[in-house]
């Protein structure tokens, strides 16, 4: 299977989680938007979904999926999106796609995180794709000295040749060089760094299944 094929195999496999009459978180990335394609055929099922960036927000919409803002919503049974990397533990990092702050929200309201990645997304050691870390713009400099002293090589996420600008009007920071024996303890450490808004460590919060694209099929991790 090619990686496409697989991400198209975990995003089938996610509607299993979909309950009828529910309310779904939804994240972003090329993963998540084989599943919004999966979902929008299951539309009447569900009464919609939560988007965690503005791109799943108009995917959604496309496929006739009503968008709810988390704030009209008071339970979510679950929220299903992809990973840059994720171990053995459930513990991942994402961000690449520049929406780790609003996932990391909507994955605090669901009862279960459901990860559907390709199977090069399992690894040992987390820190070969660079953590991204969403900042305050006025503290790119001062936040990225001390990503540094903590051993990471941090880079300014550019777009047209400028900084990106994320959906909440923040910039990222990539951290390459890194390797995260304890990824719930360098979560907190980043997270504590003043000017920080979100680090793509999901340690705290892991994910709660895995479906993992592989040439035999979806493997399934339950942590
Ligand atoms: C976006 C994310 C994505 O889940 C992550 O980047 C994986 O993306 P893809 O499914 O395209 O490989 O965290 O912020």
């Amino acid at each position: 299977m090619t990686q496409d094929e697989q991400k198209q195999a975990v995003a089938r496999a996610a509607i299993d989680y979909v309950e009828d009459g529910a309310i779904i978180g939804v994240g972003t990335g090329s993963t998540a938007n084989f599943f919004i394609d999966e979902l929008g055929k299951v539309r009447d099922r569900i009464q919609g979904a939560v988007a965690s960036s503005e791109a799943t927000a108009a995917r959604l919409r496309s496929h006739g999926i009503r968008v709810f803002d988390l704030n009209e919503v008071d339970s979510l049974p679950v929220y299903i999106d992809g990973a840059d990397e994720i171990n053995a533990q459930g513990a991942m990092i994402k961000g690449g796609g520049a929406a780790l702050t609003r996932e990391k929200i909507v994955t605090s309201a669901a009862d279960k995180f459901i990860c559907i990645a390709d199977g090069s997304k399992l690894v040992d050691t987390l820190g070969k794709f660079p953590l991204p870390v969403e900042v305050i713009p006025m503290s790119h400099r001062v936040v990225s000295r001390k990503l540094a002293a903590l051993g990471g090589q941090p880079t300014l996420r550019m777009k047209d040749g400028q900084p990106l600008v994320t959906d909440n009007g923040c910039y990222i920071l990539d951290v390459a060089g890194l390797q995260i024996g304890n990824p719930a303890q360098f979560e907190a450490t980043v997270n504590n760094i003043v000017g920080v808004v979100t680090v793509g460590l999901f340690a705290q919060r892991c994910a709660d299944v895995a479906l993992l694209g592989t040439s035999e099929g979806v493997k399934k991790l339950v942590f």
